[in-house]
């Protein structure tokens, strides 16, 4: 194993669903107008997995996609992370569930659970499991089937999530985008911010939980606009600092796909311009862990990003939590 290299990205895929939702379609489920939600959000359509498509089975196709482009056998993985929200069930981790519908041999597998961040998180502790020399190569994970814990009767979230995987295989030998750095930070003072209250060991699930509807996502929209330009920024800043590298430095940012509007905050406050910014989230809205990957692949496969650029991932979410990292091409 090359032990003085950065861990690399060797191979990168990602999933959608099919079926898209346009705003129009929601307007017939809730109070809303595809005016308002572009002009709020500018989220235009989203994915939606269908009854047999659980979060697992997103992760399976973005994974193949990732270990196909990776060139390695499938025997050589060593390591499955996946971050989400969303898993198929409280336990066993859709880790587990992954590592068999891929076929992989028994190795390591588990979940992390950090929401809109968690792909960035699973990146750290991956390129920090590379780094001790215990395993070599890893299938990191970000995966979500958010239609699952949305309340469809609640506007105020329903119109801004979406279903979908994305997946990198992280290995220290081979080419790829190279993991310069990482920044990983949570503030667990206020839950109730972004939370699932219903199913856990606070609230299990009874018929009241469910009649009260405990078991859907809980946004204070306002609040986590205001934190989340906040956190992003520092995120950033501090990432940056830490490589002696300025915002002049960075060709490419690529956020967690939340909302135009906040992305656009970022952009002000970074003093990075907004033309940096690669956006996909008008087709995909919000799929909270597999966000940044999903746009991160497209970039990848429109060949957006040049050999020897730098580029910033930088996420936040429920937690809150967030996290950033550099990468260059
Ligand atoms: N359609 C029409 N009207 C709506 C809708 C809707 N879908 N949703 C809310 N409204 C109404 C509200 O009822 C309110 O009406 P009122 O003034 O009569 O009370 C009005 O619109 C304004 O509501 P606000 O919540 O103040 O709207 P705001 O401009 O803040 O936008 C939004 C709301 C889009 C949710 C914004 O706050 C936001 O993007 N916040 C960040 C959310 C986010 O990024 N969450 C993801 C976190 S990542 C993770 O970990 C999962």
């Amino acid at each position: 194993m090359n032990s003085g290299r950065n861990s690399r990205m060797v191979g990168f895929g990602s999933f959608a669903p099919d079926q898209a939702v346009d705003n129009l379609e929601l307007c017939n489920r809730v109070d809303t107008s595809d005016e308002w939600i572009q002009t709020r959000t500018g989220i235009k359509s989203r994915r939606i997995a269908s009854d047999h498509q659980p979060t697992s089975e997103l992760a399976l196709r973005a994974a193949q996609r990732a270990i196909e482009s990776s060139g390695l056998k499938l025997g050589e993985i060593d390591l499955v992370i996946v971050a989400t929200i969303t898993p198929d069930m409280a336990f066993p981790s859709t880790a587990c569930i992954l590592q068999h519908k891929l076929g992989l041999g028994k190795v390591a597998c588990f979940d992390i659970e950090a929401a809109c961040s968690g792909f960035l998180y699973a990146l750290d502790v991956a390129d920090a499991m590379i780094s001790s020399g215990r395993y070599r190569n890893a299938l990191v994970v970000g995966a979500e089937k958010m239609s699952s814990i949305m309340d469809w009767q609640d506007r105020s979230t329903c119109v801004l999530f979406g279903d979908g995987a994305g997946a990198a295989v992280l290995s220290k030998d081979g080419e790829g985008p190279e993991l310069l750095g990482f920044f990983c930070g949570a503030d667990g003072s206020n839950p109730s911010l972004l939370c699932q209250p219903g199913g856990g060991s606070l609230n299990p699930a009874t018929v009241d939980t469910v009649e009260e509807r405990k078991h859907f996502l809980k946004m204070n929209g306002r609040e986590i606009f205001k934190s989340a330009v906040r956190v992003m920024e520092s995120a950033s800043r501090e990432l940056l600092g830490r490589h002696g590298l300025n915002v002049e430095d960075v060709s490419h940012v690529i956020p967690h796909q939340a909302n135009v509007r906040i992305v656009e905050s970022l952009s002000q406050r970074l003093e990075i311009p907004l033309m940096k910014f690669f956006c996909n989230l008008e087709k995909f809205g919000n799929t909270s862990a597999a966000s940044i990957p999903l746009a991160f692949d497209e970039g990848l496969r429109k060949g957006h990003f040049k050999a020897g650029e730098i580029g910033l991932l930088v996420a936040f979410g429920a937690g809150l939590t967030w996290s950033s990292t550099l990468v260059r091409f």
